[in-house]
């Protein structure tokens, strides 16, 4: 079978011992079965010894097994191609561990909790890359073409989000030629999106609270370097920070930014630090932008927000206590903090794709003094 049937997936849980485990798929089906020997592994001698991390992203053609009649992970490899990390990196292999704990359930799933305190998923993209979303009316696209269609899509994992902004980005202006910041960026994808010709962005700094994420960040980054031949690095950068932290983020980068996306972070923020951690939050976004400067909000539902109560210490003590509602966060931006409402973006998304993926995204303009426009 050729690699453009190669599915991607997370590593729900791996047995080293009885060399096998469960890929949780990026598109929505079940949990699918994965035995070592279909590991695509550093040193053929050790396959024995072939394992997978946890919550390791991979790549894989699902098969039914011919004795079992269940579907199967063969061909596994690293997201993109080549061998899997497994448990230690550096390629030595690792030695057999005793049988790893009850396997620990998805993003916003009760047995999830402390795991993902500030939603940060390990990959998150492949889970939005097996999404799709019609485009909302008005959308033309650039050129014909979506980010999937691009080279980029066998470096990156895509973003349906990506094809619903670009081309009313483009019309806009909203994010060509300026510096823009990625607050929550997670594994990197969307900024590095962001600074590829496509988008255009002059500069972009991608913030996030995981230091493993930024990680990630960092390797993707190298990806698009060595096998898209771009010099990102002068373009995008990423950097450990937690953009909610009381003192206003003094080790962070600075703007002021033309353009700032919020993408799916907003909940996190305000279930870690309640009303008072969102408003900091705003007045730090809305301080951040030049005047003129695009904030990019995708806030999640409030209906959301009670399969996540229980993520952290600080979440479960803040839920009770927050009267701000996601579906309010425009007219509060609006009404407070000098931000005009452009327009929102409403993706669709198509039929049977499991909930949930198709928030509303927000455009607001920071007014300017003077009543131009443009930064
Ligand atoms: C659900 S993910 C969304 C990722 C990305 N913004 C997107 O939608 O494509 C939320 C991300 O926000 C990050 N995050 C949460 N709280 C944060 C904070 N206070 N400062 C920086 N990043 C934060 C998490 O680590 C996680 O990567």
């Amino acid at each position: 079978m050729g690699p453009a049937a190669a599915v991607g997936g997370t590593c729900k849980w791996f047995d080293s011992t009885k060399g096998f485990g469960f890929l949780i798929p990026a598109d929505g089906s079940p949990d699918i079965f994965v035995h070592r020997a279909d590991l695509q592994w550093g040193t053929s001698s050790s396959e024995c010894q072939a394992t997978l991390a946890a919550g390791e992203c991979v790549e894989y053609i699902p098969v039914t097994d011919a004795k079992t009649g269940r579907p199967r992970a063969t061909q596994v490899t690293a997201p993109g191609g080549g061998h899997v990390q497994g448990l230690t990196p550096g390629g030595t292999p690792p030695l057999p561990r005793p049988p790893p704990p009850p396997p620990r359930k998805g993003p916003g799933t009760k047995r999830g909790r402390d795991a993902f305190e500030h939603g940060n998923y390990v990959g998150y993209y492949r889970k939005r890359c097996g999404q799709t979303l019609l485009r909302p009316e008005g959308d033309k696209g650039v050129s014909g073409e979506t980010p999937s269609e691009t080279s980029t899509s066998r470096v990156l994992p895509g973003d349906a989000r990506l094809d619903v902004l670009c081309s009313f980005a483009e019309q806009h202006g909203w994010v060509r030629d300026r510096v823009v910041l990625d607050v929550g960026c997670n594994e990197g994808v969307v900024s590095l999106h962001l600074g590829l010709p496509r988008f255009g962005a002059a500069r972009v700094h991608g913030v996030d609270i995981d230091p493993g994420l930024i990680e990630r960040a960092h390797a993707n980054r190298r990806k698009v370097r060595d096998r898209l031949n771009r010099a990102v690095e002068d373009v995008v950068k990423f950097h450990v920070h937690d953009y909610s932290s009381r003192d206003g983020g003094n080790a962070g980068p600075r703007g002021p930014y033309g353009a700032i996306l919020a993408l799916s972070v907003s909940k996190w923020i305000h279930l870690n630090g309640g009303d008072a951690g969102l408003r900091r939050f705003f007045a730090r976004l809305v301080g951040e932008l030049l005047p003129g400067g695009i904030l990019v909000l995708e806030p999640q539902r409030w209906g959301s927000y009670g399969r996540n109560k229980r993520s952290s210490t600080r979440a479960r003590a803040n839920f009770g206590s927050l009267t701000l509602r996601p579906e309010g966060f425009v007219d509060l931006l609006e009404r407070e903090y000098g931000m005009r409402h452009e327009m929102t973006l409403k993706p669709t998304l198509v039929d049977g794709a499991p909930a949930g993926w198709d928030r509303p995204i927000h455009v607001l303009r920071k007014e300017a003094s003077d009543g131009t426009e443009h930064p």
